[in-house]
């Protein structure tokens, strides 16, 4: 086993002028998610989706601005956000792909539906299009073992994949666009 370390301490955050943060969403947070809970602390996770369903991902300059508004550190927001799935730190394309590959997804096929997807989109897991449509990621259990393999499309799950169904899936999404 060996550890890979980052060299997080230099690492250069890319900033813009304009907040993300934007006074209407701040005044949104005071007014209508903060009292729902005992302290601010606790309105991380609503507001962390929030932010990601307007911008599309949590860039780190964001991470920043929650911190300052919920009086926690970068660090504790830093930490909340990388650990959920539901999360992204990075852009990702229209539509987010995550395979199942926890035990019985593993014993049932996820091996044989996640190369079949990056094959077909022409990416590696972790991946998004060029083109912006699809970003193909891995995930842990999504609780339907019982119709292993499965994957979520989006919000929705796919339970009981094939390559035929993952064809019609992709085909569909694209005609979409
Ligand atoms: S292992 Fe895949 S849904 Fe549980």
């Amino acid at each position: 086993m060996a550890w890979i370390t980052k060299d997080s301490a230099t690492q250069q955050i890319e900033r813009r002028d304009e907040p993300y943060l934007s006074d209407e969403m701040t005044s949104y947070y005071t007014d209508s998610i903060l009292p729902r809970y005992a302290n601010k602390r606790a309105a991380l996770l609503p507001i962390l989706h929030d932010v990601q369903h307007h911008v599309g991902y949590l860039p780190f300059q964001a991470l920043e601005e929650i911190a300052t508004f919920l009086e926690l550190t970068a660090a504790e927001v830093l930490d909340t956000a990388s650990f959920y799935d539901d999360f992204f730190l990075e852009p990702v394309g229209k539509h987010v792909i995550g395979v199942c590959q926890s035990i019985a997804c593993e014993a049932c096929g996820h091996e044989t539906m996640l190369g079949h997807l990056c094959s077909k989109l022409n990416i590696e897991p972790g991946e998004t299009t060029p083109d912006g449509l699809f970003t193909v990621r891995t995930m842990e259990c999504l609780g339907s073992c019982d119709t292993a393999p499965c994957a979520l499309f989006g919000e929705e799950r796919q339970d009981d994949l094939t390559v035929e169904k993952i064809d019609a899936l992709i085909d569909k999404l694209s005609g979409d666009a």
